[in-house]
């Protein structure tokens, strides 16, 4: 099978009380690993499909067959979603961004309490399921949400925003609803406990090189 599931970089508990073990094993083994089994089921029709990287087949889904490329945008988004998604969270640290990211967050929204206003806005601001977004282009910051799977490497004519996303968080019920029910906002705010601020300024470096 040309996609995998990679395990969790820590333990399902590691971000607890903020994201609970159970949460994080359902939403892991479950929720992503079925993303990751439709991609291949998706990616079997062809060779040039398989064989493609995952970054590759988000960003140019126009040329995917139709017949899969509905497939494609859900499973290989939600794969690359939450690839991403578990690799920005890491056990609850007490620091925050610093240095280039910092600053450059600061020039953007005027400061980091306002950004994560904005960004706690953009995600509350997702009808149904989705996930809010901090991207760069052209070396500027943005927030920016799509709907369901959608990613802004899909580019504006798909996902409605395009970008290189820094920093995401996964507003679909099955990320908060066992421990925050239907408190999308309590459960934005404790995000912000294990957002794993390294993880943000090496992807913030890298957009910006
Ligand atoms: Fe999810």
């Amino acid at each position: 099978m040309p996609h995998e599931l990679a395990p969790l970089p820590y333990a399902a508990n590691a971000l607890e009380p903020f994201i609970d073990t159970q949460t994080m094993e359902i939403h892991h083994g479950k929720h992503h690993a079925t993303y990751v089994a439709n991609l291949n089921k998706a990616v079997a029709c062809t060779e040039v499909l398989q064989t493609k990287p995952l970054d590759d087949l988000i960003r140019d889904l126009a040329s995917a067959p139709e017949a899969v490329r509905g497939a494609i945008r859900n499973n290989g988004g939600g794969h690359w979603n939450h690839s991403f998604f578990w690799k920005l969270m890491a056990p609850p640290s007490g620091t925050g961004p610093s240095g280039a990211l910092l600053a450059a967050l600061n020039a953007a929204f005027g400061n980091l309490a306002s950004f994560q206003e904005r960004f706690e806005t953009a995600g509350m601001g997702r009808f149904g399921s989705g996930w809010a977004w901090l991207t760069v282009t052209q070396g500027k910051l943005e927030i920016v949400s799509t709907a369901n799977q959608d990613n802004p490497l899909m580019g504006k004519a798909i996902a409605g925003c395009d970008g290189v996303p820094i920093l995401g968080v996964d507003v679909w019920e099955h990320a908060y609803y066992l421990k925050y029910q239907n408190r999308r906002a309590d459960y934005l705010k404790a995000w912000w406990n294990v957002v794993n601020w390294n993880a943000v300024a090496r992807h913030y470096e890298a957009a910006t090189r």
